[in-house]
């Protein structure tokens, strides 16, 4: 059965239209991760599912059960989730043990203490229970603020960019314990986040959104593998997204004019070249590109190529000659090529 399902949910705040006819089934125990860029609509999306936010068309049901769509409506203390917050929104005058018993208390649970004990366990701060807040590290705290969302046991656990205020290192310490919780206890769970790298570590689908629509909700290998669009090639592989005309063989683009790869078939006419950044060959052939820039990145090295107004990245091996402002032969090893 579905965890969620959101069927065409749309929100306009004054004349912005910000989520627009947005359909969305999360399976129960399913990690589906909403990506995209900032103000692209996660967080209303994330608000409309946990009832924070009424969308203005459009259903939302929680495990079967409709809870709003339009005239009947489920309060958010009623839908069986917890949220978890860029901001981590603990008190800081409550003891970790009182921050994580609060949701209980609210709702008069008995075994309140053996609840939080339990859940703190899940999130190894076990030993920090009579710690205030401010004698807590950034990673610690949001280990808190997951504990909090979990110890009442919801059946859907929502999170918004939990992971963006902490360090790197922090970050894929916590990105891996969100894992492993949730191999654990198996809670549906929605993630709302603008980091690839994130999105698609952590999720079985992942949405893909722009402007208020999803673009592509599919496994992160697919998304990664075969974007469905453009703007999910840029976004989500960092892929090189080049407007330009299929002549022949050929795409020329800002004037210049690239060998299409051996077996791509294409129509003549406008087109929107994708390529990744791995698959720019520097040096062999192709029309000479100047180097802009260079950046050691440790296991590779991403070189800038001017063309016209835009930018051509290539990912590669050093090439130990090559200089900024050098002309550079470019080509492309395998393309996608989208139709307007
Ligand atoms: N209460 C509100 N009133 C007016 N406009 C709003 C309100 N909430 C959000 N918006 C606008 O709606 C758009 C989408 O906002 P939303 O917070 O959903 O984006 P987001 O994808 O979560 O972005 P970010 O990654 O920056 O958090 C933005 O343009 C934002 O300014
Ligand atoms: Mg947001």
């Amino acid at each position: 059965m579905a965890a969620v399902e959101l069927i065409e949910i749309e929100k306009a705040f004054g004349a912005t239209s910000v989520v627009k006819k947005l359909s969305l089934t999360v399976r129960e125990g399913e990690l589906v991760a909403l990506l995209g860029p900032s103000g692209c609509g996660k967080t209303t999306t994330l608000r409309m599912i946990a009832g924070l936010e009424r969308p203005d068309r459009g259903v939302v049901k929680l495990g079967g059960q409709l809870v709003d769509d339009g005239r009947a409506f489920v309060a958010p203390e009623r839908r069986g989730l917890g949220m978890v917050f860029q901001s981590y929104a603990i008190w800081p005058h409550k003891s970790v043990f009182e921050n994580v018993a609060y949701p209980l208390q609210l709702k008069g649970a008995s075994n309140v203490e053996a609840a939080v004990k339990e859940a703190l366990g899940w999130v190894r701060l076990e030993a920090y229970l009579h710690r205030r807040p401010h004698e807590l590290s950034g990673g610690q705290l949001q280990r808190v603020a997951l504990a909090r969302a979990l110890v009442g046991q919801p059946k859907v656990l929502l999170l918004d960019e939990p992971l963006s205020n902490l360090d790197v290192a922090l970050r894929e310490e916590l990105r891996g314990e969100i894992a492993s919780l949730r191999a654990k206890l198996g809670t549906t769970m929605i993630l709302v986040t603008h980091d690839q790298a994130e999105a698609l570590a952590l999720a079985d689908q992942v949405a893909v959104m722009n402007k208020g629509v999803i673009e592509q909700l599919a496994a992160p290998d697919v998304v990664y593998r075969e974007p469905a669009t453009p703007f999910v090639a840029g976004f989500v592989g960092g892929a090189n997204v080049l407007v330009g005309e299929v002549q022949g063989t050929s795409f020329i683009s800002e004037g210049v004019s690239f060998a299409l790869p051996a077996g791509t078939v294409a129509p003549p006419g406008p087109h929107t070249l994708v390529v990744r950044s791995e698959d720019v060959v520097l040096g062999a052939e192709g029309p000479l590109l100047p180097l802009q820039a260079r950046l050691f990145m440790g296991s590779a090295t991403e070189y800038r190529l001017g063309l016209g107004d835009s930018v051509v990245r290539a990912v590669g091996s050093a090439l130990s000659h090559a200089r900024p402002g050098q002309l550079t032969p470019v080509s492309f090893r395998s393309v996608r090529l989208y139709a307007p």
